[in-house]
């Protein structure tokens, strides 16, 4: 740049300066390559029991320091849209956990995607994607959005060769995996890579694991203690340190999901019983990822909050723990917790202790153009 406008100046002092059709400015990579093969869950987290079942069903992905590497200029690089305007972390942003601030999110095509994109992080313990869980794997799931045409629209057979004439590219290739051959194999190899670097197990919460909450204030205790007491349910389903579950529950905000629009999973099989049965994503950095459920339709989580309180709707399928009773058949009346305005305040101020503070400024995950 400085030596390129010096010359400029010198052979052509009055020449007005073009702005270059420049395509794409060249990544800005380290030098020496960030270690994403060495990042590792902390101990507690390998020898959970839960956990290590959750592990074996989770993605399994071998990762390099070249491939996440690789991962991570793709992840960034608008370049994978069919116009070149929309990258993955155009609805996955960093400082919001990899989750979209909007609720519906906006690709190419300018019409909003059907549901809320999540955070993305913890991919070793998750093995379905989505929140109907209709992909396995994340190298089954990375190229949906590219192709996609509301999200990226980018005709995968000519992927290959608009990526293998960017410059940066090929060499990037070449160091994850031997030869500078751009395939769409590698490119989901890669990105696969890179998400499961999304690691997130540092937060005031996981401290608190440790030294017994004893940076916390009186009301995160008190929300701890509701989340856990076995009253409010809420760690029956959002569960373990990762605060999720594998599996899909029908959590009771409509009585009837697919006339209001989205069956989730039961638009998937057709059974009145997966109506509205949706992922139950992990409560990891859930103070970062504003607005909530796979609509987005609850802007804050005192929102969530008062729905869980009062709001749970008389579904078929109702989940038996949100239901009166609990355990036994599901469908029962639904629970009403009525919280007092102090328990709802505290329950929040609890889940927002599980905000990372390390994944969302990692400079290893941030976008290197
Ligand atoms: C236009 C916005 C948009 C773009 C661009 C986009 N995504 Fe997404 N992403 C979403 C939405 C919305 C969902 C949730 C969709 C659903 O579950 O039905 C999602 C879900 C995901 C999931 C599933 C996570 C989980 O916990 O189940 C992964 C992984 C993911 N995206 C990765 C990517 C990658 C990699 C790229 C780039 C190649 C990308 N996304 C591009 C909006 C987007
Ligand atoms: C029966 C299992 C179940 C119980 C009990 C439960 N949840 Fe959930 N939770 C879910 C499911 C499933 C979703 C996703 C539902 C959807 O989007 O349609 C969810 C979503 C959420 C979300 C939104 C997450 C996001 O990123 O959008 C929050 C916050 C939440 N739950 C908090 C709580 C709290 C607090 C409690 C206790 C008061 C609780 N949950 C009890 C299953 C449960």
């Amino acid at each position: 740049m400085v030596l390129g406008m010096a010359a400029c100046v010198k052979d052509a002092p009055n020449e007005p300066v073009l702005p270059t059709d420049e395509p794409n400015p060249a990544p800005n990579l380290p030098a020496s390559l960030f270690a994403y093969s060495q990042l590792q869950f902390p101990q507690a987290w390998l020898d959970d029991p839960a956990l290590q079942l959750f592990g074996g069903l989770g993605s399994d992905v071998e990762v390099t320091d070249a491939g996440a590497t690789l991962g991570r200029v793709l992840f960034y690089d608008a370049s994978l849209s069919v116009d070149g305007t929309v990258s993955c972390s155009s609805c996955h942003q960093q400082e919001f956990a990899f989750a979209d601030p909007a609720a519906k999110s906006v690709g190419v095509s300018g019409q909003p995607t059907l549901r809320n994109a999540m955070g993305l992080f913890n991919f070793r313990y998750q093995r379905r994607m989505f929140w109907d869980l209709n992909t396995v794997g994340l190298e089954a799931q990375v190229l949906q959005p590219v192709a996609h045409p509301d999200e990226m629209a980018m005709p995968l057979d000519a992927l290959p060769e608009k990526l293998q004439a960017l410059e940066y590219y090929p060499p990037l290739f070449e160091a994850a995996f031997g030869d500078a051959a751009v395939t769409n194999e590698r490119v989901q190899s890669a990105l696969a890579q890179f998400l499961m670097s999304f690691q997130s197990y540092s937060s005031r919460f996981d401290a608190g694991l440790d030294n017994d909450f004893e940076g916390f204030t009186t009301q995160e205790i008190q929300g701890k203690d509701l989340f856990f007491n076995g009253v409010t349910r809420c760690n029956q389903c959002h569960s373990g340190k990762n605060l999720f579950s594998t599996q899909a529950f029908i959590n009771g905000m409509e009585i009837d999901y697919a006339a209001a629009g989205d069956a989730g999973i039961g638009a998937l099989s057709g059974a009145a019983s997966d109506d509205g049965r949706f992922k139950t994503v992990s409560l990891r950095n859930v103070g970062l990822t504003a607005p909530y459920m796979h609509d987005g339709r609850f802007a804050t989580l005192r929102d969530v909050v008062d729905f869980y309180s009062d709001g749970i709707q008389p579904h078929p399928y109702l989940d038996e723990r949100l239901s009166v009773n609990g355990f036994g058949v599901p469908g029962q009346e639904p629970y009403q917790l009525s919280l007092t305005e102090e328990e709802r305040e505290a329950l929040v101020a609890f889940m927002h202790t599980f905000t990372d503070t390390v994944m969302v400024q990692a400079e290893w995950l941030s976008d290197p153009f």
